[in-house]
């Protein structure tokens, strides 16, 4: 586990740096950061090439995600994927599909320990509906509330905060003409508290998501955590259902509250993470 904290923490700090000019030549450089960045991924491949050539030595259909890829086949030609390609999509999916959900759900902790009236409005709903039990996919429907909290937190505190597209030809957007070759940044940040799409913006206010308080007007784009088109995320569904099921899960027994005078500083790296991390009390909630 430490091997892994460590690797997605070492990139995704050199993973913002990657969007200034010179991020290459300076990563040829013997620094000490380059050396730490390099050692943590050597490690994290090892972690991951130790685990594929185990499952392919005991031939185990694991009933999961590394079995599915190991069994994957290409419909043309019948072949599998070697291990490099392998560990590539175990790693895709274990940064793109973990450091974004945690980073969703630190932040939805963090609103509710900053806003009691919104954690008594969850924890009253998880009551009625779970009357007590754990939450399963079926409970999903009767669980508005709890699915606009992390809609909502996701709104202000985007894990995604910003994304890059690259122009493989001129284009003209929104009356400003773009050449090839520029990058264009896409900020969920700045669009999901555009006060033209989301009044009162800064406000945490989960019920902007019920009912006829969610306006038809708004444009698709004024909200898009998952970013959109071709490259949308895969995980989208499956991360809404994972989020919502955790937050029922923990909130249904425990309640967290701020460090009294504690700053909480978003950090813009490739995800947003809380610069220090999050420190709070919890508490259990019976
Ligand atoms: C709250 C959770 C998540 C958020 C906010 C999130 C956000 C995003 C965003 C914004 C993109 C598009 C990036 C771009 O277009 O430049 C993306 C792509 C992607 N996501 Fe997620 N994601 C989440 C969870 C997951 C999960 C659970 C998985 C896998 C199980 C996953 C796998 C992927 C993959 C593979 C891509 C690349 C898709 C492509 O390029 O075709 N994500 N995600």
């Amino acid at each position: 586990m430490t091997v892994i904290r460590t690797a997605i923490s070492e990139n995704t700090v050199a993973a913002r740096k990657a969007l200034h000019a010179g991020f290459e030549l300076l990563e040829q450089l013997p620094l000490p950061s380059v050396r730490r960045r390099r050692s943590s991924r050597q490690a994290l491949d090892r972690v991951v090439y130790n685990l594929i050539e185990r499952r392919r030595r005991d031939g185990a259909e694991g009933g999961d995600l590394l079995s599915l890829l190991l069994s994957a086949r290409d419909a043309d030609t019948g072949d599998g994927m070697d291990d490099t390609q392998v560990r590539d999509e175990v790693l895709t999916i274990m940064l793109a599909g973990h450091e974004t959900t945690a980073n969703a759900l630190t932040w939805t902790f963090h609103l509710l320990g900053r806003h009691p009236e919104v954690a008594a409005a969850l924890h009253a709903e998880l009551d009625t509906v779970l009357a007590g039990r754990c939450p399963t996919v079926a409970d999903l429907p009767h669980l508005p509330f709890t699915d606009a909290v992390f809609k909502e937190s996701m709104r202000l505190y985007p894990p995604v905060w910003a994304m890059s597209r690259y122009l493989v030809e001129d284009r003209i957007v929104g009356g400003y003409p773009l050449p090839a070759g520029s990058t264009l940044l896409l900020s969920q940040w700045v669009v999901h508290r555009d006060g033209k799409w989301w009044p009162e913006p800064e406000r945490f206010d989960p019920s902007r998501w019920i009912g006829d308080r969610v306006d038809p007007h708004r444009p698709r784009y004024a909200y898009f955590p998952f970013g959109g088109g071709p490259h949308q995320c895969i995980g989208n569904s499956f991360a809404q259902t994972e989020g919502v099921l955790a937050l029922a899960t923990i909130s249904r027994r425990w309640m967290f509250e701020p460090v009294a005078g504690l700053q909480i500083t978003p950090e813009p790296l490739v995800t947003l993470r809380p610069r220090d991390g999050l420190p709070m009390t919890i508490r259990r909630r019976d």
